[in-house]
């Protein structure tokens, strides 16, 4: 056994936990869309034909923002196609995917699924085969009350009211070669700073999100940061981040430090902003939309699109089912994105039904949750307040991917109002449990009200449609609190949420 301490002290404030921290993703992708919330012949389909299990599963999840409609699919995407009357909308080649777009879900739709589930629509307009007219289009459609070409066109198609979207990404992974309409930094930066200027002059409360890197391991990163905020800096609220290079190899030990790996990333991106800053002498700070994040095993046979003449509407593509240890990893990059609360404004999990997702669902069947559910569901529900760094004293071990990392990972939250503190634990030892040791200083008279474990003697156990809950966070009596010190057993290749209150 393994001994390590956490001291958590309510001045060691980082920032405010944002609800948008909790953001999803829901791409024209795969069954992502159509199949997966859309699946018109379902028995708990609504007369959009959304269904009606995978919402109360997407409200049990917790998230707050969805990103739409794309990802690669939005370099393409007309979104003229996708209004008015659905018996009357083209089927389009989708050439980000391979595949055949049908368009029966569209804006429209997709704001009246928000309603439904709750969430705050993030859309991404197409600076791709498209530019800043078209850009204007969409939000003339989306935000002006009425009186004007769009703006009525959305009062004929039933939306009286405007939808008055306030989150917008600039574009997709513009610094991606695989991009349709892929761009330099230099002209991406032009083209992004044109659209933003004339985006707020239809809706100065836009908040608007320029492309920043697809991953660290980007040639172009950092430089691609300077270059595109160099251009852009006053123009734009947010840089995105999106990684996914996360996945068991066959080293466990690396695999469980990823969040070793989105620290890194958070910090390099901040700080190519803050010198852009410096430089520019601007007053205000650009912040990050973390808005692709997740696991996922991009060589697997399922994240290859069709080819050739095979043109398919919804193909199952990136179905990737996730075992014990992606969701301990899933888990501690919420750690990781909650302590970099500061930058981090916004994050989307990537993405959110069918296509690496924690949803799954049988075309007009079942509908499951993978691993990776839990820790995100517990996280968005459980974080409240403020983000407390605490100070880890724990073993370390080497890793080949980066190099020596601590054994236990773990932030805090506290709720001011109600004195609570959460507290969210990684132990990435492959193999040992580790008894940890919470100094609770500032937080006189706390008890533990929940402490839940996610762990399993098997960490590849993955769930199915048959059977996704014999592995999901189970109470961990071990955690309780002796003379202001919480104690609690951690198992090897865990994650775990400790709930403390005022007894
Ligand atoms: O989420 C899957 C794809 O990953 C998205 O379409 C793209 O933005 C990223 O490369």
């Amino acid at each position: 056994m393994l001994s390590a301490s956490v001291t958590v002290d309510p001045a060691f404030v980082v920032g405010p936990v944002r609800p948008r921290t909790f953001g999803s993703f829901v791409e024209h992708l795969g069954r992502c869309v159509y199949t997966g919330i859309h699946d018109p012949g379902h028995p708990t389909a609504d007369e959009d034909g959304f269904r009606g299990d995978v919402l109360d599963l997407v409200r049990e999840l917790g998230v707050t923002t969805v990103r739409y409609p794309g990802g690669n699919f939005v370099s393409g995407y007309r979104w003229e196609d996708g209004i008015g009357p659905v018996g009357e909308r083209p089927r389009r080649l989708d050439l980000a995917w391979h595949s055949t777009e049908p368009n029966l879900v569209g804006v429209d739709e997709f704001v009246r699924w928000c309603a439904r589930a709750g969430v705050e629509p993030m859309m991404a307009v197409n600076l791709g085969t498209r530019g800043v007219q078209e850009a204007l289009d969409l939000l003339e459609y989306c935000n002006v009350p009425g009186g004007t070409r769009w703006s009525d066109e959305r009062r004929k198609n039933g939306a009286e009211d405007p939808y008055r979207v306030k989150m917008w990404c600039l574009g997709n992974e513009m610094d991606g070669p695989w991009q349709i309409g892929h761009k330099t930094a230099h002209e991406y930066g032009r083209l992004a700073t044109e659209t933003a200027r004339a985006m707020r002059m239809v809706d100065p409360g836009v908040e608007l999100v320029v492309c920043g890197s697809s991953g660290s391991q980007m040639p172009t990163f950092g430089e691609w940061e300077h270059v595109v905020l160099t251009e852009a800096y006053e123009h734009v609220d947010h840089v995105s981040a999106h990684a996914y290079y996360w996945e068991e190899d066959g080293d466990l030990a690396s695999f469980l430090a990823s969040a070793v790996d989105m620290d890194h990333f958070v910090e390099s991106v901040a700080a190519t902003a803050d010198a852009v800053r410096a430089a520019g002498k601007h007053s205000k700070r650009i912040n990050i939309s973390f808005d692709e994040w997740n696991v996922w095993y991009q060589k697997r046979a399922e994240s290859r699109p069709p080819s050739g003449d095979d043109w398919p509407v919804a193909p199952v593509l990136l179905e990737d089912r996730y075992n014990v240890a992606d969701a301990v990893v899933v888990g501690s990059l919420l750690i990781s994105l909650l302590r970099h609360t500061d930058r981090v404004h916004a994050a989307s999990l990537a993405q959110l039904v069918n296509v690496i997702a924690p949803i799954m669902t049988e075309p007009g069947g079942r509908v499951w949750k993978q691993t990776i559910f839990h820790p995100f569901a517990l996280t968005a529900r459980h974080a409240r307040g403020e983000v407390l760094r605490v100070a880890v004293d724990a073993p370390v071990h080497e890793t080949a991917k980066f190099g020596e990392v601590s054994a236990v990972d773990a932030v805090a939250t506290h709720d001011a109002e109600t004195g609570d503190v959460t507290l969210l634990a990684v132990n990435r030892s492959t193999t040992d449990p580790v008894a940890l040791d919470v100094d609770l200083r500032g937080f006189p008279g706390l008890r533990v009200v929940e402490a839940l474990t996610l762990a399993n003697p098997d960490h590849t156990w993955a769930a199915t449609a048959d059977d996704d809950a014999s592995v999901a966070p189970r109470p961990n009596a071990s955690a309780t609190v002796v003379d202001g010190r919480a104690v609690a057993q951690l198992p090897p290749v865990s994650w775990s949420v400790v709930r403390l209150a005022r007894a």
